[in-house]
């Protein structure tokens, strides 16, 4: 089983769109997933892939001994993935008692946990159950800096692959020079990169639906992504300049 938290220190760079969207893209490939919420003082897996209605224990119950892991699983509507929620609560919850509920789910392939932003507790919490990490971050000067941070205090845990996704980029921008590339960030963070999403009205859209549309510009690149993480490589295309195209939202 391989345990992945996708991160950033800096909030609202799209680690919770990230875990989500690659978790279902491995989903689909027949891929047994599990999306984890470590989020838990500001939770919102469950609300982003539509689950939240669904939900009865999370995952501080779990953790309490309230009930047993599969009773606190929500499965997705999108896919075969499933969501172990947090619903707010378990704040108090020890680094220690997260990793053992994580060690509970022994029947999967994948485990991916979505990390509260900041470096305080959650963060350490939701690393320390990990054995890999994605660093999530934008072309932003704050959100580069942040993922440097971070990955500073990452090369600390005992993680087996540290790797970047470049969040947002606007091929417009950089074919302009407005915008940094995804490698030339990759570069400067000395980390590879696994995954280069565009920035994508479709992702804000899938959210508000709980759903992904079958023509978001960013789904290419969410499925390379997840190929990369199946097969352990690290292929990244720079995307070009998209076509532009009338897009038919329902
Ligand atoms: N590639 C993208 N294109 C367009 N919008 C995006 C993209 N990725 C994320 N967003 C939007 O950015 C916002 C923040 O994304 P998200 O919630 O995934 O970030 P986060 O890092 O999990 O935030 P937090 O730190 O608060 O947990 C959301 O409204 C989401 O729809
Ligand atoms: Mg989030």
């Amino acid at each position: 089983m391989r345990k992945i938290v996708v991160t950033s220190g800096k909030g609202g760079v799209g680690k919770t769109t990230v875990t989500a969207s690659l978790g279902r893209k491995l989903a689909d490939m027949g891929y047994r997933v599990v999306l984890a919420d470590a989020d838990v003082g500001l939770n919102n897996l469950d609300v982003v892939t539509g689950a939240d209605s669904r939900v009865v224990y999370d995952i501080g119950d779990v953790a309490a001994g309230r009930c047993r892991i599969f009773q606190a699983l929500v499965a997705d509507n999108e896919s075969t993935a499933r969501i172990l929620p947090s619903a707010g609560g378990g704040e108090e919850m020890s680094a220690q008692a997260f990793r053992g509920v994580i060690d509970s789910l022994t029947d999967c392939d994948f485990v991916f946990i979505d990390c509260p932003a900041g470096i305080e507790n959650g963060f350490h919490r939701a690393v320390s159950a990990a054995t890999e990490a994605i660093v999530v971050t934008t072309p932003s000067a704050s959100a580069i800096r942040d993922a440097d941070k971070v990955l500073t205090l990452l090369s600390a845990y005992r993680l087996e692959d540290i790797s970047l996704v470049v969040n947002r980029i606007r091929p417009d921008m950089t074919a302009r020079g407005e915008m940094m590339r995804a490698d030339d960030i990759a570069r400067l963070l000395g980390t590879p990169a696994v995954g280069v999403i565009p920035e994508d009205d479709c992702v804000t859209l899938y959210q508000q639906l709980g759903r992904v549309p079958d023509f978001a510009l960013s789904e290419k690149a969410f499925a390379l992504l997840a190929k990369n993480i199946a097969d352990r490589t690290k292929k990244c295309a720079e995307i070009r300049m998209p076509l532009r195209r009338r897009r038919r939202w329902f």
